[in-house]
């Protein structure tokens, strides 16, 4: 959302998964260009007959169409099996493990360390090493939801009560856009987040950063937001580790100042985005949980420059 380019297009793949589905989506499209093409000379040759053919030989035209058309369709059907298999057959060392969670309308994410004082917790980002194969774990805390990112794997269903599973790799460093897949209410169109795959390097800096409990603020204003953000509501919802507030119905807001969008994904994380999102998200995105604000300005500036820099 600043500056690199976002993608989000399965006509792009980004790693071996992405690939082979595409691969697949290609072969549906020739096969059904071809398809076409011959219905419609079929159609042509039929219209400039002046007169009508004898019923034996219909008879047997409609029979071989039909053959060929069940033909068709088994080869696809194996094409579409043949590309299942072979998702299912790569090698997955030392994955990174990675728990997404659907919610009306945003993504909780936790990267397992299987150390509980390792264990990240974010939210509508997730980061990613290239080359390193990526488990990732998804269910929902309400209604269905599906987890989508086109460029780097197909779609998996995030159901209440039920943990779904799937494997990916981003081989090409990127920011790639996901998107809700399942219609899940209101704002099922802005349920997005943003995979960001960077060099393993970098990808350490991140999650070490992650772990980290919030900063402390640096000056009076920070001082001053931080107090703010105690004493109103959002504690009951939101949490920052390092404070008190431990609420755990909304996105964790402990590193927010480093993410790129906020409200999953619908806008760029920007001061005066933030400001208008505290004040009232409904404008933004109605039906969403979050109740409006309405702070004086001298309290809304030193909250703005708080949660900037919980980077
Ligand atoms: Cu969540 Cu659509």
């Amino acid at each position: 959302m600043t500056g690199q380019s976002v993608l989000q297009s399965v006509l792009h793949p980004a790693g071996p998964q992405a690939a082979r589905i595409y691969d697949l989506w290609t072969l549906l499209l020739w096969v059904s260009v071809a398809v076409w093409i011959l219905v419609m000379g079929f159609l042509v040759v039929a219209l400039r007959r002046s007169k009508p053919s004898e019923e034996r030989g219909l008879t047997r035209g409609v029979g071989i169409a039909t053959g060929i058309t069940v033909f068709i369709l088994l080869g696809l059907l194996l094409a579409s099996a043949v590309t299942g298999r072979g998702l299912a057959r790569y090698a997955f060392e030392d994955p990174v493990s990675i728990e997404v969670i659907g919610n009306q309308w945003w993504w909780e994410v936790h990267y397992e360390e299987g150390r509980p004082d390792l264990a990240v917790t974010t939210a509508n980002e997730i980061h990613l090493p290239v080359g390193r194969p990526i488990v990732l774990k998804t269910t929902s805390h309400d209604v269905i939801h599906s987890f989508w990112v086109p460029n780097l794997a197909g779609k998996i269903d995030s159901i209440p009560n039920h943990v779904n599973t799937i494997w990916f790799r981003a081989d090409k460093p990127g920011t790639y856009r996901g998107q809700c897949a399942e219609f899940c209410g209101m704002q099922h169109a802005n349920m997005a987040l943003l995979v960001i795959a960077e060099a393993p390097a970098q990808f350490d800096a991140w999650l070490n950063n992650q772990r980290l409990a919030a900063r402390a603020p640096a000056n009076d204003v920070e001082k001053r937001g931080r107090d703010v953000f105690r004493g109103a509501p959002c504690v009951l919802c939101h949490s920052i580790r390092g404070t008190e507030a431990a609420g755990h119905v909304a996105p964790d807001l402990t590193h927010i100042g480093s993410r790129q969008s906020i409200a999953a994904g619908t806008r760029p994380n920007t001061k005066g985005n933030l400001g208008g999102w505290i004040t009232d998200s409904q404008q933004i995105k109605p039906g969403n949980h979050m109740p409006p604000m309405n702070l004086p300005s001298e309290d809304m500036e030193p909250l703005l420059a708080y949660l900037e820099s919980l980077q």
